[in-house]
């Protein structure tokens, strides 16, 4: 499937209302794989948007689900949490959220991509069983796992995974880390960690995190990716659903930083003064955390939203989302060109 793609690139899963069916249809439809997320949908929603997909396109698109977080949440830590963000809440003239457990519409959405038979189902979160990959499979759907490191890799590939995406710690907005508390989080970054997924496993890899050019697709696919993956460039799309506070602020220079503080799971955002002054205090707790922050984020304070951001950020530039396709795609050839002229 990746194979067949007329420009190696595909438009990342973007929850939280940005990757709209328009604008995954035009990347489609311009000889990219574009991809809808599913995350923080109800499945009635997806099944709709899958819908509105079809009507604009026939071409190939992707799905993106997120696997439920089966980790243990420090019940005292979060409430300490919700104590602290009060006065943010009064601030702002909000409510703080329940930070209750949920599964994200798990059992529902794996039902709409089955029925539907999309064509590519990826996963990010955590890995699915080989029960569940084997009935996406008998369906039809390439079923796609978004890893982080080569032990993660590994973990996909017997599970039964047609494909993985490798998500470098350059990335924008959430980690794909399959265990929100295992730990230290592995910062690697996306050159070392495809070297080192490739040395674990055989596998067709899309690579993603701080791409912004062709010559970026270039260097992955040189690398040994098949595809590119590619978020916050695409976030200034015309079709994308970013607020516009949140496209005035990509095109600034700034710092970004992996933060918990809005959702509880590690996830790349601009510096802002909620990232400053929460960071530290944030607990490993997804999806409680999010919902806890819904309203303050939402207030429209660029200073308390959650401007998701990969590295490269300040390259993104307003244009279809066709036209960002081809320049991704067409710059990449004429990097290899280029490369490959230094050593005659
Ligand atoms: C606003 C935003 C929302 C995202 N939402 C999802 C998502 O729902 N599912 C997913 O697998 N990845 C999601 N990602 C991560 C992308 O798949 C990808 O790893 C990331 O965008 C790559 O880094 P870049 O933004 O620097 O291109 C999101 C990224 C951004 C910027």
């Amino acid at each position: 499937m990746l194979d067949e793609l007329r420009h190696p690139v595909v438009q990342a899963p973007m929850a939280g209302g940005m990757s709209t069916p328009e604008l995954a249809a035009a990347v489609s439809n311009a000889g990219g794989l574009g991809f809808l997320a599913a995350g923080y949908l109800i499945p009635r929603d997806v099944r709709e948007q899958v819908h509105a997909v079809r009507r604009l396109t026939d071409q190939p698109f992707g799905v993106n689900i997120f696997v439920p977080d089966t980790s243990t949440v420090d019940g005292p830590a979060l409430a300490r949490y919700r104590d602290r963000l009060t006065v943010e809440a009064q601030r702002y003239g909000v409510e703080l959220g329940d930070a209750v457990d949920e599964d994200d519409g798990w059992i529902g959405k794996l039902a709409v991509v089955r029925e539907e038979r999309v064509p590519v189902v990826s996963f990010t979160f955590g890995c699915p069983d080989s029960f569940v990959m084997a009935e996406l499979k008998e369906a039809g759907c390439t079923v796609v796992v978004t890893v982080t490191s080569a032990t993660e890799a590994s973990k996909a590939v017997a599970a039964g995974a047609d494909a993985l995406c490798v998500q470098g710690s350059e990335a924008g907005a959430h980690r794909g880390t399959f265990q929100n508390n295992a730990g230290p989080l592995d910062d690697t970054s996306l050159l070392p960690l495809l070297r080192k997924v490739i040395a674990a496993v055989d596998a067709p890899l899309i690579a993603t995190g701080g791409l912004s050019c062709g010559a970026d697709v270039a260097a992955v696919l040189v690398a040994g990716a098949r595809a590119a993956q590619l978020g916050t460039m695409f976030l200034l799309c015309p079709e994308a659903g970013t607020s516009q506070v949140h496209r005035d602020a990509l095109v600034r220079e700034g710092r970004t930083a992996v933060t918990r503080a809005f959702t509880g799971r590690p996830a790349r955002a601009l510096v802002n003064r909620f990232v400053t002054k929460h960071s530290a205090a944030a607990p490993t707790a997804y999806p409680h955390v999010h919902h806890l922050t819904r309203m303050l984020r939402g207030a429209g304070d660029p200073e308390a939203m959650s401007l998701w951001a990969g590295q490269a950020h300040e390259f993104a530039r307003e244009m279809p989302a066709a036209e960002l396709v081809t320049t991704l795609g067409d710059g990449a050839r004429a990097a290899i060109a280029e490369a490959a002229r230094r050593f005659s």
